[in-house]
């Protein structure tokens, strides 16, 4: 195949330059030219005047030819939406060694039975993969390996075998004969990206791309490939745990933001149907620095236990440190706790920690993380068997947070027999087993923990 000609394009203006420089000479920003396949000025005329694409009006679309056609492993389905959309492409992420391959060759398996499956490795050779489906006891699957990295061979085989999903892992070892910079470049990465995404959509195959993010989640990592994609799941969790997440970034075809949860076992990544359970530390009795809090994950709300420390700063600059929560909302409670509440943390050290590796984004962590800093504080735990939910405002306000009632009711499912929560969260009826501490202001919620 001849090669295409190559230009080099800046990600940060679009500026273009014939060869490779350290600066951008447009917009003079610093190692943003990446390698693209220069468009032929002849065929963009053609394109356009040609017109060979189909124009259709909205109406006339089918939708009920794109059906949702599930994977068989139930936790994978719902991070998707349901299942997987024909011509869809997925985006995998997640550090190396979390399970990406694993969770991907058992789908896999189980779809195999009804459809075409075609499983391309760049990183691991067919034999390799055969000892993991073994160890999966999955020997016997119905699926077709491909151990190979050059694009053009894997388009090739995918005209030929004409699969249904094909699995790409990862999209970093891939690389097209079009472009010299070397596979797991930037630019390779998006290109393979790009042509694997034109294939789908012209052909209806699935497209799952596996990619590897580094800590950063930066570099040549398959961040850039968030927008060319239909969805995006990242696998997070502890490697020191057994439990992985699996989340929806982004879904065009569904509801962001949902979580799938999977214990590792020794035979594969098994679903995990009511994970509320799992975050929760197992204290004999209640300690300080201690919290409970009740949080809303995609559809399903989850019990998760926020642990503070807070001890007097060794060093003349306190520290602040979170795990799994936001650090600069952690600096930002403080101060309105100070403000607000008249609780003073300015001389001390603080740390926060949300437990089993979940990482929580929504603000309804926020009373919660301060009841457990106060806690800490005066070394004064909460009562057991007490959860908390509730938005700090920087005026000092608890704010309400959304479906206040299934968080409560998870609660009380649970066995917990008090919720502290915003006044505005209060059912209008009673649960059963369940005392129900609403308060309006911060300073409400530390005077309950005082008395
Ligand atoms: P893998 O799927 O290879 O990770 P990735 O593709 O994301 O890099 O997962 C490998 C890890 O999972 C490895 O540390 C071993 C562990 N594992 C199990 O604990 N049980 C199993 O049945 C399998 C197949 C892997
Ligand atoms: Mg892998």
């Amino acid at each position: 195949m001849a090669k295409a000609k190559t230009t080099y394009a800046c990600t940060e203006c679009g500026g273009q330059s014939p060869k490779w420089q350290g600066q951008c000479p447009q917009c003079g920003v610093w190692n943003t030219l990446v390698e693209t396949i220069a468009a032929k000025p002849a065929t963009r005329f053609q394109a356009l005047i040609g017109s060979a694409s189909e124009v259709r009006s909205l109406s006339s679309v089918d939708t009920v030819a794109n059906p949702r056609s599930p994977t068989g492993i139930e936790e994978f389905d719902r991070v998707l939406g349901g299942g997987l959309v024909a011509g869809g492409v997925i985006l995998l992420g997640g550090d190396p060694g979390i399970g990406k391959s694993t969770l991907l060759l058992q789908a896999m398996a189980v779809m195999g039975a009804s459809r075409r499956c075609l499983y391309v490795t760049g990183e691991e050779s067919v034999e390799q993969i055969a000892l993991r489906a073994q160890r999966l006891g999955l020997v016997n699957a119905p699926v077709e390996l491909l151990a190979e990295v050059q694009l053009e061979a894997i388009v090739g085989a995918m005209r030929l075998r004409q699969p249904e999903v094909v699995v790409i892992d990862s999209i970093q070892t891939m690389y097209t004969e079009a472009l010299e910079s070397a596979p797991g470049s930037v630019a390779q990465v998006r290109e393979c990206a790009a042509q694997l995404t034109r294939l789908a959509k012209q052909s209806g195959i699935t497209v799952i791309l596996v990619g590897h993010v580094t800590k950063e989640g930066a570099i040549a990592g398959p961040r850039v490939l968030e927008h060319i994609v239909d969805t995006v799941l990242y696998f997070e969790g502890d490697t020191h745990s057994s439990f992985r997440l699996v989340r929806a970034i982004k879904n065009r075809f569904g509801a962001a933001n949902e979580l799938g949860v999977f214990a590792m076992t020794e035979r594969g990544l098994k679903g995990v149907a009511n994970p509320s359970a799992l975050f929760l530390s197992q204290h004999g009795q209640a300690v300080a620095g201690s919290c409970v809090l009740a949080t809303v994950e995609g559809s399903r709300p989850l019990l998760v236990e926020v642990q503070a420390l807070v001890d007097p700063a060794q060093s003349g600059l306190a520290r602040r440190l979170a795990v799994g929560l936001d650090p600069q909302r952690l600096a930002l409670l403080l101060a309105v706790m100070h403000r607000h509440g008249g609780v003073e943390t300015g001389g001390s050290d603080v740390y926060v920690n949300a437990v089993g590796g979940m990482r929580i984004g929504e603000p309804a962590a926020d009373l919660a993380v301060l009841m457990a800093v106060y806690s800490s504080l005066k070394n004064k735990p909460l009562e057991s068997k007490s959860l908390v939910f509730g938005e700090v405002g920087l005026a000092g306000e608890i704010r309400p947070v959304q479906r206040g009632q299934e968080r409560l009711r998870e609660a009380a499912k649970l066995g917990f027999e008090r919720a502290i929560i915003p006044a505005a969260n209060k059912p209008k009826q009673s649960i059963d087993g369940m005392e129900i501490v609403a308060v309006a202001r911060i300073g409400e919620a530390i005077d309950w923990l005082k008395r």
